[in-house]
C-alpha cells in the first residue's frame, strides 16, 4: 500500500487533503489523474446501472437532508460503532477492530498484547519482537477486543502502549457527521451530513415513482458523497471520513422467493460490473453476512469482498433492506407510503434490494488490482482496463526536430475529440513510455522519421509491449477503438 500510495501522488492521482497543513486524516484528494479514473468508473457504473437499463432511474439529491430523516432512518439511534481510547498514547481505535492475543495455556498473569486488525504477517513479526519471542501467534488465538471480557483489560497492552492496562471500556460512538443550518445564529438549525447516499431513494420514492411511469419491480440510482466520522480512518483511502457512494435501489413486491431471485440476481450482476472494468476474478469473493452482523435495516446482506494487500475486505454490499426504509418513512412523516400495482389491484409497501458500492473503494481496488512492478523492462505499471483508464493514448514525437512534433500536434488534434490523449515532447522516448506505463495509459502513438514517409504511426501496447503501425487517418480512430477494446476484452 506504501507503494501504491506514493505512486498515486507522484503521478497526480491522490494526494492527502491539506497537505501543506500536515494533512487532516480520512480525507483524500483527487490529482488531475484520479478524477479522470474516478470519473471514468463512475460513468462505467452510471452506464451499466441505469442508462443500460429500462428497470433503473437516476437521481442526485442534496447530501443534507431533514434531521427528522435520519431519525426515521434509524441512524440517530443505531448508527454507532464501538469505540476505546489508550489512556497512554491517546490515540482511539474502533473495539471490533482491536485484535487481541489470548495466549492458549493462560496462567492468569501474561499481559495480552493487542494490535489494530491488518497485515497477519506483520502482527505475527511485531507480537514475536514485542514479547521477545516468549510466544508467537501460534500459542495463542486472537479474539477481537469486543469479545474479550472486562476483567481481562488490565492485563492488555494497547496497540500503541508497552504497559498494560491503559485501554477504556468500549463506548459507542455515533458515526454521523452534524453541521448547522441557518444564516441568524439563534434559529440554526442542527443537521447531518448523509452518512449513506441511499435514504433520498426513500423518501422520493413516490414522487419517482409517479413522474417516471415506472412499475415495480424497478430501481432508483444515484452516485454521491456520503461522511462518516470513522474512528479509525486507514488503509489509505479504504476507510475514510468524506467519501462516494454509488448505490441502487430497487423495489420488489413482499413476495420472498421473487426478492430472494432479485438479491441473487443483482449479486451476480455487480459481480459481471467489476470484472467488466477489469478487476481480475480470483481477487473477488462473495462473503453472506451472519445473523449477528446485520445492519440494523438489513435481513440478509451479501458482500463482495477484494483481497486488498490488507487482507480480504468489504468493497460493496448488497442488501435486503425489507420494507424497512418506506414504512419509517411514512411513520416518521405522518404520510401514506404505499405502492397500488394497477394490473392486480394490489397494494402494499415495497421490498427493497439495494446494491452499494463505494467509488473510493473501487478506485483503491482498481488500482491494487493493476499495480505491478517488473524486471524486464524494469518499470513500474498500472495495467488498468481501458475502460477507466485516465488517459487513453499517450501521443509522442519520436524527437523536438525535423517536423516530427508538428506531425503529432496534427495527430493529437485527429485524436483527441475521441479519447483522453496526453501528448509529451520532452525528453527520451523510454522514459516518456515509463510515466504513461505508471498512469496505465494503455495505447502510445509514437511519430517518427517513417512517419514523414508512409504516414504511419506506431501504437505501442502498454501490457504487451507490442508495436504495430497504422495509417494517419480518419480510420485511425477505429484501429485504435478497436485497440482498446481487445485489450478491455483481455482483462
Ligand atoms: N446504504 C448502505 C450502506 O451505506 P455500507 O456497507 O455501510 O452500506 C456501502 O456502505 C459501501 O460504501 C461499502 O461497501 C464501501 O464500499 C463504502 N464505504 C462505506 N464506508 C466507507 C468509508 N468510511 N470509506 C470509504 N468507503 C466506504
Amino acid at each position: 500500500m506504501d507503494k501504491l500510495a506514493s505512486l498515486c501522488k507522484r503521478r497526480g492521482i491522490i494526494y492527502p487533503s491539506s497537505e501543506l497543513y500536515g494533512g487532516f486524516q480520512g480525507f483524500w484528494d483527487y490529482g488531475p489523474m484520479g478524477v479522470e479514473l474516478k470519473n471514468n468508473i463512475k460513468a462505467a457504473w452510471w452506464k451499466n446501472m441505469v442508462q443500460e437499463r429500462e428497470d433503473v432511474v437516476g437521481m442526485d439529491a442534496s447530501i443534507i437532508a431533514h434531521p427528522r430523516v435520519w431519525e426515521a432512518s434509524g441512524h440517530v439511534e443505531g448508527f454507532h460503532d464501538p469505540m476505546v481510547d489508550c489512556r497512554e498514547s491517546k490515540a482511539r481505535y474502533r473495539a471490533d477492530q482491536v485484535m487481541v492475543y489470548m495466549p492458549k495455556n493462560d496462567d492468569g498473569e501474561k499481559f495480552l498484547f493487542a494490535f489494530v486488525e491488518g497485515d497477519p504477517e506483520a502482527i505475527a513479526k511485531k507480537t514475536a519482537k514485542m514479547t521477545k519471542g516468549a510466544f508467537t501467534p501460534d500459542d495463542c488465538t486472537v479474539e477481537p477486543l469486543t469479545h474479550v471480557p472486562l476483567e481481562l483489560y488490565p492485563r492488555i497492552v494497547s496497540p500503541d502502549s508497552k504497559k498494560p492496562g491503559t485501554l477504556t471500556e468500549p463506548r459507542q460512538f455515533n458515526l454521523m457527521m452534524s453541521t448547522r443550518v441557518g444564516a441568524v445564529e439563534k434559529s440554526q438549525t442542527d443537521a447531518y451530513l448523509r452518512p449513506e447516499t441511499c435514504q433520498a431513494l426513500f423518501y422520493q420514492f413516490l414522487n419517482v415513482l409517479n413522474d417516471s411511469r415506472q412499475r415495480i419491480p424497478f430501481g432508483i440510482a444515484q452516485i454521491g458523497k456520503a461522511f462518516r466520522n470513522e474512528v479509525t480512518p486507514r488503509n489509505f483511502t479504504f476507510r475514510s471520513r468524506e467519501f462516494e457512494q454509488m448505490e441502487m435501489e430497487f423495489f420488489v413486491s413482499p413476495d420472498a422467493a421473487k426478492k430472494q431471485e432479485w438479491l441473487e440476481y443483482w449479486r451476480d450482476e455487480r459481480f459481471k460490473w467489476y470484472r467488466s472494468i477489469g478487476v481480475r476474478a480470483e481477487k473477488l469473493r462473495f462473503r453472506q453476512h451472519e445473523a449477528e452482523e446485520l445492519a440494523h435495516y438489513a435481513a440478509w446482506a451479501c458482500d463482495i469482498e477484494y483481497e486488498y494487500p490488507f487482507g480480504w475486505k468489504e468493497l460493496e454490499g448488497i442488501h435486503d433492506r425489507g420494507d424497512y426504509d418506506l414504512r419509517r418513512h411514512a411513520e416518521y412523516s405522518g404520510k401514506k407510503v404505499v405502492y397500488r400495482d394497477d394490473l392486480t389491484g394490489e397494494t402494499y409497501v415495497p421490498h427493497v434490494v439495494e446494491t452499494s458500492a463505494g467509488c473510493d473503494r473501487t478506485l483503491l481496488v482498481v488500482l491494487c488490482d493493476a499495480y505491478a512492478e517488473e524486471s524486464d523492462p524494469e518499470r513500474t505499471v498500472l495495467r488498468l482496463s481501458p475502460v477507466v483508464a485516465p488517459i487513453k493514448v499517450g501521443i509522442f514525437p519520436l524527437m523536438r526536430k525535423d517536423g516530427l512534433p508538428e506531425k503529432a500536434r496534427e495527430v493529437q488534434q485527429l485524436l483527441k475529440s475521441h479519447y483522453t490523449v496526453f501528448y509529451d515532447e520532452l525528453g527520451n522516448i523510454g522514459r516518456r513510455y515509463r510515466r504513461q506505463d505508471e498512469i496505465g495509459t494503455p495505447c502510445c502513438v509514437t511519430i517518427d522519421h517513417d512517419t514523414l514517409e508512409d504516414n504511419t504511426v506506431t501504437l505501442r501496447n502498454r501490457d504487451t509491449l507490442e508495436q504495430i503501425r497504422e495509417p494517419i487517418g480518419p480510420e485511425l480512430v477505429g484501429h485504435i477503438q478497436r485497440f482498446l477494446d481487445d485489450m478491455a476484452a483481455e482483462k
